[in-house]
């Protein structure tokens, strides 16, 4: 002990008798590292370690890819300087890193918990703070500091391959999940990166289309759910899109990277680019995209040769560099936390299974078939998904998990039976195909294909009619990034509707039930087959526990309380953004790679996003539009009465309160959404009504009732005037409609709402003008 202590003092000594020449992260002020810094190293620590295939600096890419294997990048090490390199790692359904490495016999598998469009389907801003708690605990458990989530790109039209990560059609739904998201995340000391800023919303040449985006649209709609995330929760790190709006790439663009985010919003985090986004990295610096990911070596050149030849100031490149050592100061990895590797994946498989039956929606039950009656034990099962359930979307969203449960699986676990020799027959056409498949080309990251539905015969159901207590079928969807689904996907196959057919017709005529469950990510075609089966449960893509949380659901041990965060509309065609939007455009886009088509081809290098504010019910509701589902619908296995709404207003704040009572049978959770109209004398172009605010209920048990209070300040009644660049709440008396669904008002209150007008920055303007909807 002496000589230990010995040792120290003399190592004291020797410090304070050299002094502490060089400046120390933490130790210093960042001022004094900036200082310290050579050019070359500012320039490495904006750019990033490169990614492995792809070049990238290779002095540093081994060392610190191996600090997390499978993590999407790292920041660059400046050990003098003692800035350690942090890892950042996808992704919104759960922490994306490799689950095995050479040489070690530990696993590292993460949680793959629901999709981003289960989360907001909860409407339940509690349960996603609490999944996100679970993420981010893996963040620090696995040793990662930044996760690159949460997604809230608009649902704009049903197509979009990445819909699954994204939350909504509406941008309060999206910006208030978000930010539950990021609080739970971040309560664990790592940070977020909310994505894709902004105005992803196809991935159609994602890397070179141009959204073209009226002024009002964008604030509304494309920006208004980040305005709210970073407002409400303080994400440490924001991405920005691939895409340019309105002529600029996103990255590149100051006025969206500084005016409005930081200047307006009062954002004070970092910003990085999305994984090799935008092309210029002067612009980029300059715009106040701090850093570029993954790193490119001409990125660095461009950025040390930009400050030696006077194109890029010293003082931009320290303003980023500052930034991004204030991320750094605060990550485990700075702060030396010994990981575990070990989180606590049994209890978070429990967290993505109770989560998962929360968001799930109840799309029809007739005659109360669900949940299934005590004597209904057998069941036969229908679908290749059914055996093949799918967890979540593919890409950077996909999770490596250690297992997936299929609803097959489930069943039995809940203890149903389930007959075997038509699971033999699936397993067997499903290793068949999946054999086949795994022969034809994929490209890199791109979604699996997935086999076709197979055909059975119409005695081979009939066999099962007369054997089994219920049919029960599921229908899977999945996609990914890079591409977006096509009309064929949206459609049932021809296969699909003829596994339906046969299906209720034979059960119906042995009057058995039959329950269709869509394990999907994105919308599809409901209304031409919806009157056929007797239930339709909407389950998503629910994590690697789906098919207990669906087992949970059918058998009632959870009563379903989700609700349709966007609309399913009669037909694809229907979404007022489809003739703006690339529909099964792959010759197009063949021509475009070959260069043959450059910034011509619309919805490919361009999209103009004529329907302006009108994206989900504000369009489907204000164009009196017949929709198969509407957006907040959702069906329970209890009723709610909703009673004595009242309003009052107090300094700018009008707060609702509703008393929501159970009147069925079962415990339930009720989404009350408030709309908010505008008064008929309003100037502006309106859409029918705007959500404003929404609550869930507390579990409810049967004859319980619960006060729902929703707030809405006076300010955010405001629409987006781009005559006079600024929020304008018209003066008069609005609707404040208290609503179980867009298209179930339950009741209607009015509030006088004084004028009220509040500037901005007169930015992002179109380059040429584009014809807009209007009402
Ligand atoms: C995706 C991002 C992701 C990044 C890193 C990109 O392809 O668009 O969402 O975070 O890759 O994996």
């Amino acid at each position: 002990m002496k000589k230990h202590l010995l040792s120290m003092a003399c190592a004291i000594t020797v410090l304070s008798a050299c002094g502490p020449k060089v400046p120390q992260l933490g130790k210093s002020s960042l001022d004094d590292v900036i200082a310290a810094m050579t050019l070359e190293e500012k320039a490495h620590l904006v750019v990033g370690t490169g990614m492995a295939g792809f070049s990238g600096d290779s002095a540093v890419i081994g060392e610190t890819r191996n600090l997390v294997p499978g993590a999407a990048g790292t920041t660059y090490p400046i050990e003098r300087l003692g800035i350690p390199a942090v890892v950042l790692a996808d992704g919104p359904a759960g922490l994306r890193i490799n689950p095995t490495r050479d040489g070690d016999s530990a696993t590292y598998y993460c949680t793959h918990f629901p999709i981003g469009t289960l989360l907001a389907s909860t409407w339940n801003q509690d349960l996603v703070e609490n999944v996100g708690k679970a993420i981010g605990n893996e963040v620090l458990e696995y040793g990662a500091d930044v996760l690159l989530a949460p997604a809230l790109n608009i649902h704009r039209n049903p197509l979009c391959g990445r819909n699954f990560e994204y939350y909504s059609e509406d941008p309060v739904v999206s910006g208030k999940i978000a930010a539950a998201y990021v609080r739970g995340v971040q309560s664990n000391g790592v940070g977020t990166s909310i994505k894709h800023f902004a105005v992803n919303n196809q991935e159609t040449n994602r890397m070179a289309n141009d959204a073209q985006v009226s002024p009002r649209a964008l604030r509304e709609i494309y920006l208004k759910g980040f305005e709210i995330a970073v407002k409400e929760s303080q994400p440490w790190t924001v991405m920005s899109s691939y895409n340019y709006v309105n002529g600029t790439y996103t990255s590149e663009n100051k006025e969206l990277q500084t005016t409005v985010l930081r200047d307006e919003w009062g954002f004070k985090g970092m910003v990085m680019t999305d994984w090799f986004g935008g092309k210029d990295a002067i612009a980029q610096m300059e715009a106040g995209n701090d850093m570029l990911q993954p790193g490119l070596p001409k990125q660095y050149e461009a950025i040390v040769k930009g400050v030696q030849e006077g194109k890029l100031d010293e003082a931009v490149l320290n303003r980023n560099v500052k930034r991004i050592l204030e991320m750094i100061l605060q990550t485990p990895h700075f702060k030396g936390y010994k990981f575990s590797n070990k989180p606590n994946l049994k209890a978070h498989a429990a967290v993505t299974r109770q989560s998962a039956t929360e968001g799930m929606v109840l799309l029809k039950n007739d005659g109360e078939v669900l949940p299934l009656a005590s004597g209904v034990n057998k069941v036969a099962l229908f679908g290749c998904t059914s055996y093949d359930f799918i967890a979540g979307g593919t890409g950077s969203g996909n999770v490596n998990r250690a297992y997936t449960v299929s609803l097959l699986d489930g069943l039995k676990n809940a203890g149903y039976s389930v007959d075997e020799g038509l699971k033999n027959v699936y397993e067997q056409y499903l290793t068949a195909e999946k054999e086949r498949l795994a022969q034809t080309k994929k490209e890199w990251f791109m979604p699996d294909s997935r086999p076709a539905e197979m055909a059975l015969t119409a005695s081979a159901i009939q066999e099962q009619a007369s054997k089994s207590d219920v049919a029960l079928i599921t229908l899977g969807r999945t996609s990914g990034e890079f591409l977006d689904r096509q009309q064929a996907d949206f459609n049932l196959s021809k296969e699909e509707q003829a596994l339906l057919q046969g299906v209720c017709k034979a059960f119906h005529a042995a009057g058995k039930k039959v329950v269709v469950v869509l394990n999907i990510g994105g919308v599809i075609e409901t209304a031409s087959w919806k009157a056929q089966p007797d239930a339709i449960l909407c389950a998503w893509q629910a994590g690697q526990e789906g098919g207990n949380s669906v087992a949970d659901v059918l058998s009632g041990k959870a009563s379903p309380s989700g609700k349709l965060p966007m609309t399913f509309p009669v037909k694809f065609e229907d979404a007022a953004s489809s003739d703006n939007f690339p529909i099964d455009m792959k010759a197009n886009i063949d021509l475009v790679n070959k260069g043959e088509k450059k910034n011509e081809v619309k919805n490919v290098d361009y999209t103009r996003y004529e329907e302006d504010i009108y994206v989900g019910y504000r369009y489907f509701d204000s164009f009196g539009k017949q929709v198969s589902y509407p957006f907040g619908y959702g069906l329970s296995y209890t009723t709610f009465e909703y009673a004595n709404p009242a309003v009052k207003q107090d300094d700018g704040l009008l707060t609702v309160t509703v008393e929501v009572k159970n009147t069925g049978k079962f415990a339930g959770k009720e989404v009350v959404q408030l709309y908010a109209a505008a008064p008929n004398s309003a100037k502006m172009n309106k859409p029918e009504k705007e959500l404003k605010a929404f609550a869930k209920t507390r579990e409810l048990k049967p004859g319980e009732t619960a006060v729902v209070t929703l707030q809405v300040k006076a300010a955010d009644l405001a629409s987006y005037d781009e005559a006079s660049a600024s929020w304008v709440v018209d003066g008069g008396t609005y609707k404040l409609l208290i609503g179980a669904s867009s298209r179930d008002i339950k009741a209607e209150l009015s509030a006088d709402v004084a004028a009220l007008t509040q500037k901005t920055n007169n930015v992002l303007k179109l380059r040429e003008s584009i014809t807009t909807l209007k009402r």
